[in-house]
Formats: structure tokens, sequence, C-alpha cells
């Protein structure tokens, strides 16, 4: 991959002066909390997206996407999104790093990557953290990790217009090869688990399903966990997030209202628990047990958070019928891409022929699936 980039980029540029390889992500456990200051379980994965940046002597900004053979140019002083969508992760973060006084010159940069796209594995984070890495090297920036994540973050929100949590750039930028991300998304406090992949195997398997109004839809959750917060405090002055909430709280507060409203918030406060129980049994390596919390958080996101489809509830059930899956769910923002089965290394096979053709015989497809290694996060090649 770093010699294809560089060939791609010498093509069109000459030499380039930094490749950067930042990953794609999975999470065990913990969906959609991060914007509610809960914690999430995620780890970057051995699928990354490459990027190879070099200056300019103007102030123009030419950006090619391998992938897609599309190129696309603006000029540093005029940066807004697109309505293409790729460019705007590039064009997002130079927009973050404008706005935080920093000064660019103009550049160039090659896109290529294995990430698949619009499959819930966070292709977009791994473009925005790969990009900024690459700028910060570039023009010895000397910003920090996490700095780098939360101008990540904030180019999603304006040039993406999807107001995510930290999750998905937090763990592209700060991966460990075979370890998980404890990551408490209140305080930032982050600590890394070992995950043993000895017996076991994390097979993705991707419905192809990608929503149109996905991200309106997340910010319509987002939107309905605050109304949860706002009413939630007029009890409970204290609780400032759904983080702070109890299951007594939703009961006492929300029940017999908005019944979106306490469904959301309900889901909320069971995961943001689950998830504390479920790190349990895999400091445990009780991985059985591990997997059950996973088929509860699918459970949850389907019927109380609504963020699931159909493609993906009967990717769920199926691998709840196959002796060799431990644990499996939808992953990520939802309404398509993948979900995620802890599946036993040795019945990896006939799971995956099971699955694919049972799902076949229901959507006329077979699902495309992938068995991913918990890799390294963003790195200079
Ligand atoms: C998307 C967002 C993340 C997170 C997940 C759901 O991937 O970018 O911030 O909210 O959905 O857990």
């Amino acid at each position: 991959m770093k010699e294809k980039v560089a060939g791609l980029f010498q093509d069109r540029f000459g030499e380039p002066a930094v490749i950067v390889r930042s990953p794609g992500r999975i999470n065990l456990i913990g969906e959609h909390t991060d914007y509610n200051l809960g914690f999430v379980l995620p780890a970057a994965v051995d699928k990354a997206i490459y990027i190879a940046i070099g200056k300019r002597s103007d102030e123009e900004i030419h950006l090619y996407a391998g992938d897609l053979d599309e190129s696309f140019s603006a000029s540093l002083h005029d940066l807004k999104p697109t309505t293409r969508q790729w460019p705007n992760y590039l064009l997002g973060v130079a927009d973050q790093l404008k706005k935080n006084g920093y000064t660019l010159a103009g550049f160039n940069a090659v896109v290529i990557g294995d990430v698949p796209l619009g499959a819930g594995l966070s292709s977009s984070a791994a473009v925005e953290c790969a990009t900024l890495f690459a700028m910060n090297e570039l023009w010895s920036l000397g910003l920090e990790r996490l700095s780098m994540v939360k101008m990540a973050q904030k180019a999603e929100h304006e040039f993406a217009g999807v107001k995510c949590g930290i999750m998905d750039q937090f763990a592209s930028m700060f991966g460990q090869k075979d370890k998980v991300i404890r990551l408490d998304c209140r305080s930032l406090e982050y600590a890394y688990i070992p995950f043993s992949m000895e017996g076991i195997r994390i097979v993705l398997f991707d419905t192809g399903v990608k929503h149109s109004l996905a991200s309106s839809a997340y910010n319509k959750r987002r939107e309905e966990c605050e109304t949860g917060v706002a009413l939630i405090q007029q009890k409970f002055p204290a609780v400032k997030s759904l983080r702070d909430a109890t299951i007594e709280m939703v009961e006492a507060c929300l029940a017999g209202h908005d019944v979106t409203v306490y469904h959301r918030c309900k889901y909320m406060v069971e995961e943001i628990e689950r998830l504390q129980k479920a790190c349990v049994r895999l400091e445990q390596g009780d991985m059985a047990g591990f997997g059950e919390y996973m088929f509860a958080t699918h459970d949850g996101l389907s019927r109380l958070y609504e963020v699931s489809c159909r493609e993906l509830d009967v990717l769920a059930s199926l691998a709840k019928e196959c002796e060799g899956v431990l644990g499996a769910r939808m992953m990520g923002g939802g309404f398509g891409g993948c979900t995620i089965n802890i599946v036993q290394e040795n019945k990896v096979e006939e799971t995956v022929a099971f699955i694919a053709e049972q799902y076949a015989k229901i959507f006329e497809k077979r699902p495309q699936h992938y068995v991913v290694a918990i890799d390294n996060g963003t790195s200079l090649q």
C-alpha cells in the first residue's frame, strides 16, 4: 500500500514528502455511548487509509482519491464543504488547522485504502486522522495526538455534517496492536486491555446497505438523548449527560412521556452499564460471557435505539444460531454497514458458509465478510 500510494503520488506530483497510515476501527461494545459521555471499547484494525502528501508553492490544494480515480482541487482561501463526499474529510481538517491558527500553504495529496466504505469501519475518521497527522508532519506543527483527534472530530461535524462522538478518531489515532481501548468519553482517560485472539477470530459481515439518511438519523438520536437529559435534569439537576443518569431516573422521569425519548435513554443507560460488565468478562478471559453482552447490545440497538435495519437484524440472529459464534451485533452508527462477530477459530469457515447461505436465501445476495486483526493506530510510514 505504501508503495502504491507513493507511486500514484509520483505519477501526478513528484516525490511525496510524507506518507501516513491511519486505520479503520471496530468497536466491541458501547455503541452510541460516546456522545453521551459513556465508555466505548474500540480497536484499530488491519485495514487502513494511506495518504501521500507534499507541499506546493502556491495556495492550492490538489487531491486525488486513487481507489475512485477522482481528482479535486480547491483554494486554501476558500475552504467549504463540497457535494462530493471524500474531499470533505481532507478539506475539513485543513479548515480546522486554519481555524486553530496554524499557517498552512498549498499541498498535494493522494489517498488510497482498503477500509470498506460505508461499512461502519470509520473510513472517514481514518482519512481525517491520516490527513491531520500528515499535515502535522509536513509543516512540523507539533500537535499532540489528542488535539488531532479533537480537530478530526470537529472536521466531521462541520464538513461531513455528522455530529459524531470522539470514538472513531480516537481509535484510529490511538489504536495498539492486539489491544482494545477502554475510553471514558467524559474524562478522555483511557486504558488498553489486551485482547487475546487465541482460539477466536473477529469476523465482520457487511450488509452492503448504505442508508442515505444515516447522518440525519444519527444527529436525531443525539438530539433525542439531549431531550432526555433536559427532562431528567428537571428532577435531578446534577445530571449533565446520560452518563450521569441511572435506570431509576430514566423510569421516574421519562416513562409514560415521549416513548421514543424514553426508549433511547433506556438503551443508553443500559448500554453504559453493560459495557462495564462486559469488560469484567473480557479481563477474566470469558469471551462467551462477553459475547452474551454483545447480543444484548444488538437487541437494544434494534428495539430501543432503532438504528438497525432488517439486514443487520438477520445477520445478528443468524449468528446467534451458530454454535461457533460467541457474540454478534451491529457495529457503528447503524442503518446498514457491518455486524461484528466473535467466532471460534475452528468454526470460522462453517460459520461464514452458514450465514452467507442463509442470508442469500432472504436477500438474494451473499454478504461480504472480513476477518480483521487488531492493529496499531496512525503512524508515519
Ligand atoms: C459513528 C460515530 C461515532 C459513534 C458511533 C456509534 O461511528 O462516528 O462517534 O457515535 O457511530 O457508536
